[in-house]
């Protein structure tokens, strides 16, 4: 919802920028043992309500312009799963800017393999959870596709734990 504010707002009539958001909205669902912290569980973030944030979206449709085109959509499931076969359904698609924050190995390492290809010199991946001890898994999954030294990874002065790097 902060990015369909921001996009509305600084880029209004961007009618073909579209922000897409994956989540199980059922929580945890791939934890994967060796690389995931011991201390979390598929509860997690199970009461991620879907129908909730389509209203949000449909609410701010109503002052935004051009609200005939949608925006905003919403991917629900494993996204190791949902991420390949919307980037296969979506041949137009070209990504400006990817946040990672699923927190866990597997859908981070699925969700840069898939979208990073789709990436322009330039575009923006961010990472929730960046060098960080109490959730390997996100970084694990960065080590294994990309090159560390091929890339500028920086901090927010505010926030220890998001990265970002530049494509
Ligand atoms: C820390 S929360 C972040 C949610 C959101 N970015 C926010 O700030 O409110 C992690 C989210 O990742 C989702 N998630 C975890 N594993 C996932 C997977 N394999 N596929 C899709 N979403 C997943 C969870 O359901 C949860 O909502």
């Amino acid at each position: 919802m902060l990015y369909m504010h921001l996009s509305a707002i600084l880029e209004p009539y961007a009618i073909n920028r579209s922000i897409i958001g994956f989540d199980t909205f059922a929580g945890f669902t791939q934890i994967d043992p060796q690389r995931d912290p011991k201390d979390i569980n598929h509860q997690m973030f199970s009461d991620t309500q879907k129908s909730l944030i389509s209203e949000m979206i449909e609410a701010n449709n109503l002052v935004r312009p051009v609200n005939r085109i949608p925006r905003c959509e919403l991917v629900e499931g494993d996204i190791a799963k949902t991420a390949p076969d919307f980037v296969k359904a979506r041949p137009d698609l070209v990504v400006a800017m990817l946040i990672l924050d699923t927190d866990l190995y597997e859908s981070t390492k699925v969700a840069l393999q898939t979208f990073l290809p789709l990436m322009p010199k330039g575009a923006l991946v961010v990472l929730d959870e960046v060098a960080y001890k109490n959730f390997p898994g996100e970084t694990i999954a960065l080590k294994e596709v990309v090159k560390l030294n091929t890339i500028e990874l920086k901090r927010l002065p505010f926030d220890s734990c998001v990265g970002y790097f530049r494509v």
